[in-house]
């Protein structure tokens, strides 16, 4: 048995996540997961909620909420969402916990110990009304080249040119429109990122297994320009971690927040935390899956996140923690994905553009989502979502193939053979080949599964359970059992058992359907079909099942055109 460490990257607190964010990240760590649970491994999966920073604070000013109530709120939303798609986290946790304010204050401390944090003063505009300063985007004014009225400190939104506050004619402060602005020093703490270049270099160069995908990025942050450069790694802002150097105050840092990229990935350690105090249990719990002196040196670490979050996965945060001079686990692997595009578009948040999870869980259940968005995951390039093949791979996938194999073949069983397994007849040429082709595409989609060539795998268990509808089709028991009851007796069976051995291995896919198949099944063992002969004997003849609910139901066309219009335009 061996353990592994998941996590998928910690979604932001502003908002309410798209398919696309969910595609990218959460989603597929929990495909992952739940393979290597039913493997019988051990699982540590986490996930929180990103709750610091500019966009925590102006979703919480426009919500008309105190930003940590309004996280508060967003956190219970977020999780109980999770929960509907059967995201099945160990723990839910949120990066404003105590947990990981105490360890990102400890990791600044580390790092400005071993001669890696430099203190660079600023120029920034600071709004006397507002008594804070402003960051760029809080800035609005007149545009010098067009002369819109709305220009952002950092761009104008009407001609696109750059900007910096200071070039804004009438600037004011976005917060309360005070006009009453001055430019003042600031101080700021720098991660000496370029320090540790050869050492991240090194490092990098060491994972010859990881997507290219991964790789190309990270290699493109080491060298393009002027290479890596160091960071600013705190703001001025009210809402995040007050910078300390450890338990001890931080001169002339004095109501400074950490930028909220320094502390979110932290959360990853402080999770662990967080799962071990929500159970009761002593530090060691979770460091053992954190300290290599501790126990963790024999953890496979594993990572999921879009594309956009790998420089922050494979440079910032390992600095971090190879700056820290202390024996945390750093990744052993990362699961990066493109993007999902919505309908010949983006999807986008700001715009509310396209299908949010909230939204998709009032159309149709979990399983009809997680089966479109994984078995089309755009893992070699972006992919895109249309409501038209989310209909065709539905209805053929999960409603032709596999929901019309389970009803076919618990409907005859139960009307012809009576309410338990049956127990006549032996198996024949036909079961031979099934149980030899099955042994084969189970082997190859574990090794798909391990490899987490997630949409492959996907193909592999539809092409599973299309072998069980060919073999039904050849096997005909509704002829035999004219002829010869004993052989309609013998494929019942084995098709019976099909369906158990079917929900087990779609159970990482279809958490639901497959839940759903084995009550239907009267099947509580769950054990993975290691051997294929003996996982199609585990029902023995006298055991009873019943017929499931229909597993899937068909989308219409009608359906289809509506939710197409509906989720055209913007969400409000
Ligand atoms: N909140 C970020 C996003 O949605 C991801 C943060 S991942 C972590 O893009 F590593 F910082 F935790
Ligand atoms: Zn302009």
């Amino acid at each position: 048995m061996a353990r592994i460490l998941i996590t998928s990257a910690i979604p932001y607190i502003n908002g309410i996540k798209h398919l696309g964010n969910l595609v990218g990240s959460q989603l597929p760590a929990d495909l992952y997961a739940r393979y290597q649970r039913s493997r019988g491994h051990e699982v540590l999966f986490l996930c929180a909620t990103d709750e610091h920073g500019t966009p925590a604070e102006l979703a919480a000013a426009k919500a008309g909420q105190p930003v940590d109530e309004f996280c508060a709120q967003m956190h219970a939303v977020q999780k109980e969402i999770a929960e509907g798609f059967r995201l099945s986290f160990d723990h839910f946790g949120r990066s404003s916990s105590a947990r990981n304010r105490a360890l990102t204050q400890h990791f600044a401390g580390r790092l400005a110990d071993n001669g890696l944090i430099e203190e660079v003063s600023e120029r920034q505009v600071f709004s006397i009304d507002d008594n804070r300063f402003l960051p760029d985007r809080y800035i609005t004014g007149t545009c010098p080249n067009c002369g819109y009225t709305q220009a952002r400190g950092d761009q104008c939104e009407n001609c696109t040119k750059q900007l910096d506050p200071t070039d804004l004619i009438d600037p004011r402060s976005a917060i309360s429109g005070s006009t009453r602005l001055e430019v003042r020093e600031t101080k700021h703490l720098f991660l000496r990122q370029r320090a540790l270049r050869d050492r991240l270099e090194a490092w990098i160069d060491s994972k010859t297994d990881w997507p290219v995908l991964t790789t190309s990025i990270a290699k493109k942050w080491l060298y393009d320009g002027d290479g890596l450069q160091d960071r600013g790694i705190t703001r001025d802002l009210h809402w995040g971690v007050p910078v300390m150097r450890g338990d001890r105050p931080w001169p002339g840092m004095e109501g400074k927040v950490f930028y909220v990229w320094f502390d979110a990935p932290i959360e990853y350690i402080a999770c662990a935390a967080e799962w071990a105090d929500a159970h009761g249990y002593a530090d060691s719990a979770w460091e053992r899956w954190w300290r290599t002196d501790k126990g963790a040196e024999d953890v496979r670490y594993v990572q999921f996140m879009g594309k956009d979050n790998v420089p922050f996965h494979t440079l910032s945060f390992p600095a971090t923690i190879m700056g820290s001079g202390e024996p945390w686990k750093l990744v052993d692997y990362i699961k990066s994905f493109n993007y999902l595009n919505y309908d010949g578009g983006q999807f986008s948040t700001s715009q509310g553009r396209g299908v949010f999870m909230d939204q998709a869980l009032q159309v149709l259940p979990a399983d009809y989502w997680r089966w479109w968005l994984l078995s089309h995951a755009p893992e070699n390039s972006d992919a895109e979502f249309t409501w038209e093949n989310f209909q065709a791979s539905v209805n053929k996938d999960l409603a032709d193939v596999l929901g019309n194999f389970v009803s076919r073949v618990t409907k005859f069983a139960a009307t012809k053979l009576g309410d338990t397994v049956p127990g006549g007849g032996a198996p024949g040429p036909l079961e031979t080949a099934l149980i030899a082709d099955l042994g084969a595409r189970v082997r190859e989609y574990e090794a798909l599964m391990e490899a987490m060539e997630v949409r492959k795998a996907a193909a592999e268990l539809r092409g599973i359970w299309v072998i069980g509808n060919e073999y039904l089709q050849a096997a005909a028991p509704w002829s035999a059992i004219k002829t010869d009851p004993a052989r309609a007796e013998a494929i019942v069976r084995l098709a019976l058992n099909l369906i158990r051995v079917y929900a087990i291995l779609s159970q990482p896919f279809i958490p639901d359907a497959a839940q759903a198949m084995l009550a239907a099944m009267g099947s509580p063992d769950a054990q993975w079909p290691d051997h294929i002969g003996s996982a199609l004997t585990a029902l023995p003849p006298g055991h009873a099942f019943t017929v499931p609910e229909n597993l899937f139901r068909k989308i219409t066309d009608e359906e289809r055109a509506d939710w197409q219009t509906r989720f055209a335009g913007v969400r409000t």
